[in-house]
C-alpha cells in the first residue's frame, strides 16, 4: 500500500507530478478556453468581485499566501489572506463583490467551516478550494474546485499543498480570462507552462539523495531556517512547518529581505539554513538572495540553495545544490517545495520519529 516506501508521506511526495497533471486534467475547453466545471458561479457574478479573501489554516494558509501574488499580479484585483481562526474575530469587511476563497484539504477544517459560515452570513460569495468530494466545506459553499489528490494518509500535507497552488493558479487564471486582465495566448501560454510541471518534478524528485545526504548530516540540529523570497516566502514557511511537525525542533521561515532586520542574529557556526533562490530576471530578487546567502555563509550558516539549473552564481556559496527547473518565479513554489518536504521526510526518519503519525498532530482537525 505504500508503494515500497517506508511511510505514506514519502510515497505521497512521489506520487505529486501524477496528482499535479490530474489537477490540470479537462481544464482547458475544445475552443481553447479555460473551463472549471465545479465552479458553479457564473461568469456575471465573478466580474463584479473587487476584493477576494483567502481563510485557511496551515499548509493551506500557505498555499493561500502563494495565490495572493498570482491573483493580484494576473487580475489585479487586491487579495487578502487571513488565517481561518482569526478570520471572523476581527469583524471583516465583507461585501456582495467580496469572493471569499475557503482553501481545505480536507474540508472538515472547524476553524475555516465558521469562516465561510460568517462570509455568508455577510453575503459574500464562497468558492471552496477541495480535496475531498463531499465534505462539508464545499457542501456550505457557493462554489468549488476539487483538487485531484487522492486520499492523503500522511498527516503532513504534501500532495494535498501542491494540487491547491494549481487550483489557485487556475483560479487566478479563470478570473483573468473573465475580466479580461490576460489576453487568451498569455494565459495559454501559463497553462502550457502548468502542463510541464509534472515533468519538472519529477527533475527535482530525482534529485533526492542529495537531500537525504544534507537531512543526515544535520541529525543532531536543533534548528533550521528557511529563506525565501517573493513567491518563495510562502514556501519557506511551508518548509519550516514541515519541519515543526515531523522532526520537532525549531525551525523558521523567512522572507530574506528581513534577515538585517533581526532574524540574522540567529545564524551560527554550522546551522542549516535553506535558501531558495529566485529565478534570474529584470528585478533584483535573485541578486538581493544572493547577497543574503552570502551574508549567512560568512557567519557559519551550512546552506542549502535551491537554485535555477543554469544558476551559476549560486555554487560558491552552497554547501547542497539542488537544481530547480527553469519556471517563472510566481509557478515556482511548486517546484521548490518539493525538496522542503523531502528533508523533513528524511531529517524525521532519521531521528527515529514516526512520519506518518506526528505526535499531538490530527488529520483533520474538527475543534476549533
Ligand atoms: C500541515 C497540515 C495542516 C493542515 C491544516 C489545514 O502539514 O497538514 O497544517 O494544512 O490543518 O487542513 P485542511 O487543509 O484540511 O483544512
Amino acid at each position: 500500500e505504500k508503494d515500497g516506501h517506508d511511510w505514506f508521506m514519502r510515497k505521497e511526495i512521489f506520487e505529486q507530478p501524477r496528482a499535479v497533471a490530474d489537477s490540470l486534467l479537462g481544464r482547458r475547453a475544445a475552443d481553447g478556453r479555460l473551463q472549471l466545471d465545479e465552479m458553479r458561479l457564473d461568469d456575471a457574478e465573478l466580474r463584479d468581485i473587487d476584493k477576494i479573501i483567502i481563510i485557511a489554516a496551515g499548509t493551506s494558509y500557505y498555499a493561500g499566501m502563494v495565490a495572493k501574488y498570482a491573483i493580484e499580479h494576473w487580475t489585479r484585483i487586491s487579495v487578502e489572506v487571513e488565517l481561518a481562526s482569526e478570520f471572523r474575530y476581527r469583524d471583516p469587511i465583507l461585501t456582495h463583490s467580496t469572493l471569499v476563497v475557503a482553501i481545505s484539504q480536507s474540508g472538515e477544517t472547524a476553524d475555516t467551516l465558521q469562516a465561510i459560515r460568517h462570509a455568508r452570513m455577510q453575503r459574500s460569495k464562497v468558492l471552496a478550494i477541495c480535496n475531498t468530494n463531499g465534505s462539508t466545506i464545499p457542501r456550505e459553499s457557493d462554489g468549488v474546485i476539487y483538487t485531484h489528490a487522492g486520499p492523503e494518509i500522511g498527516v503532513a500535507s504534501t500532495k494535498g499543498y501542491v494540487t491547491q497552488l494549481v487550483a489557485c493558479y487556475l483560479l487566478a487564471l479563470y478570473l483573468a480570462q473573465v475580466k479580461g486582465t490576460l489576453f487568451g495566448d498569455e494565459i495559454n501560454n501559463v497553462m502550457d507552462q502548468l502542463d510541464d510541471m509534472p515533468g519538472h518534478l519529477e527533475t527535482v524528485l530525482s534529485q533526492a539523495e542529495n537531500v537525504y545526504d544534507f537531512a543526515r548530516a544535520h541529525v543532531d540540529t536543533t534548528s533550521v531556517l528557511f529563506l525565501g523570497r517573493h513567491a518563495g516566502y510562502p514556501v519557506a514557511l511551508e518548509g519550516a512547518l514541515k519541519l515543526k511537525e515531523l522532526a520537532y525542533i525549531h525551525a523558521e521561515g523567512f522572507a530574506a529581505g528581513e534577515l538585517k532586520h533581526g532574524p540574522i542574529a540567529l545564524i551560527d557556526e554550522g546551522l542549516p539554513v535553506f535558501c531558495i533562490v529566485p529565478p534570474r530576471g529584470r528585478d533584483q530578487l535573485h541578486d538581493k538572495m544572493l547577497s543574503g546567502i552570502q551574508e549567512v555563509r560568512a557567519r557559519g550558516a551550512r546552506t542549502i540553495c535551491l537554485a535555477e539549473v543554469d544558476d551559476d552564481t549560486i555554487e560558491p556559496y552552497a554547501d547542497t545544490l539542488i537544481r530547480l527547473p527553469k519556471v517563472p518565479v510566481l509557478l515556482q513554489p511548486l517546484v521548490a517545495v518539493i525538496p522542503l518536504q523531502l528533508f523533513a521526510c528524511e531529517l524525521a526518519t532519521a531521528m527515529g520519529n514516526d512520519v506518518d503519525q506526528p505526535r499531538n498532530l490530527a488529520k483533520s482537525v474538527t475543534v476549533e
